[in-house]
């Protein structure tokens, strides 16, 4: 069979689409510095939190050399830490593994500026673990409908230079 040379250059250049396509993206979903919310996370009864070891108390820790973990208890209309004067503080260049849920209904918690963002959902413990290369303030918004004070929710993270950061419980 004779094909023609312009059509096997059509043929090889869609080939070369489909390959980048798929390349896109499969990059977008495991690429450097991208992580999906690992659906592993423990279970919790929401409405048992205050007994809870760790969300009983929720905030900073420190688990490894360089690793840190981050309770947060979403609830209406707050996040705890991170709202009202309380914000979340992390090292930079740092795994901080962040663990969220909620006491009440579903809601959101997006770190503006980074890509940081999961749901936090009922009985569900959301897991992300992230690094912040530049210290700074960043705010948490919450980007699921919650009810009345939904557009009101909201806290702060900071981001504080790992050599400035002196460990401890997020205060
Ligand atoms: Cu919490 Cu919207």
């Amino acid at each position: 069979m004779k094909i023609h040379r312009f059509e096997k250059l059509w043929l090889a250049f869609s080939l070369l689409l489909i390959v980048g396509f798929i390349g896109t993206v499969t990059y977008g979903a495991v690429g450097e510095g991208i992580q999906m919310v690992s659906d592993d996370g423990d279970e919790v009864d929401p409405t048992k939190l205050d007994q809870h070891p760790k969300f009983g108390d929720p905030g900073v820790e420190k688990t490894g050399p360089n690793e840190y973990a981050v309770y947060v208890v979403a609830s209406q209309f707050q996040y705890t830490p991170g709202s009202f004067g309380n914000p979340i503080r992390v090292p930079t260049d740092a795994n901080v593994t962040f663990y969220v849920t909620t006491k009440d209904v579903i809601h959101g918690f997006d770190v503006a500026g980074t890509n940081l963002n999961t749901m936090a959902i009922p009985g569900q413990v959301a897991e992300v673990t992230v690094r912040f290369d530049e210290p700074g303030e960043y705010g948490i918004l919450c980007n699921e409908y919650c009810g009345s004070g939904h557009h009101g929710m909201e806290g702060k993270l900071v981001a504080v230079p790992k050599s400035q950061y002196e460990g401890g419980d997020g205060e």
